[in-house]
């Protein structure tokens, strides 16, 4: 346990004193509630913000990113721009890495922590983390490619995916919902129908929604609430 005010300046960003005026003006949030009182011992996992932008610790923490196409997932790629690259300075060697992954041209969801345990086992196949994606697909999307994803689709090599649900919007255009996550599982999945994706967007992954409020390269500290909803997933 440490003293809120103490925590705020650690990061390098705030003095003491000013830590101190900005706690007590209200604008810092720990666990998500207002704390005016600088004095305040604070865990070393709290989830600390400023302004409603959280700040970085020690312990464990939890991202929401609304990831832009045209940058990889993956943490390490050498010459690619990658999803810790739309993060801030105090991020940085916190050992965040995505939860999943989203193809370069994909956007949408993508949580990035540092906890690996919970990770593991959201990505678990046997836990089978529901996953929701608008997508946009060259022609039209019927009520019989709605059918096949509910029977389970075979995909071009032959691996037959879980039964899944495709809501119709019109169009080309649909909301898929898959409860496993094979490698480009939505494109090949319709790509299997003969319609190929021109446009995916990740809306959910498990209890998270994506933030509407988040422009494109956006990202929040998760609630204490969608925390507590991954770890009772
Ligand atoms: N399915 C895909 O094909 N691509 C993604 O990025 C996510 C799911």
């Amino acid at each position: 346990m440490e003293r809120l005010d103490k925590r705020l300046a650690n990061t390098g960003k705030w003095s003491r004193k000013e830590a101190r005026e900005l706690i007590r003006a209200g604008r810092v949030q720990v666990e998500g509630a207002v704390c005016r009182v600088p004095e305040q011992k604070v865990e070393e996992t709290a989830n600390l913000t400023v302004d409603g932008e959280a700040i970085g610790g020690s312990g464990p923490v939890y991202l929401m990113l609304n990831k832009p196409a045209g940058v990889v997932s993956s943490t390490d790629e050498p010459g690619a721009r990658t999803v810790l690259d739309l993060l801030g300075e105090e991020w940085r060697n916190r050992g965040l890495f995505p939860a999943g992954r989203l193809d370069k041209d994909t956007e949408g969801l993508l949580l990035l922590t540092n906890d690996g345990p919970l990770a593991h086992r959201l990505l678990a196949p046997k836990r089978h983390v529901d996953k929701v994606y608008y997508v946009e697909v060259d022609g039209t999307l019927d009520p019989e490619d709605a059918e096949a994803v509910r029977a389970g689709i075979v995909l071009g090599d032959g691996t037959v995916c879980r039964p899944g649900e495709l809501e119709l919007l019109g169009e080309g255009r649909a909301r898929i919902t898959i409860h496993e996550g094979k490698y480009h599982q939505v494109k090949r999945m319709l790509a299997a129908r003969g319609k190929p994706v021109r446009y995916l967007r990740r809306e959910r992954f498990g209890p998270l929604a994506l933030d509407q409020n988040l422009p494109k390269g956006g990202w929040r500290a998760l609630t204490e609430g969608e925390i507590r909803a991954l770890f009772r997933q």
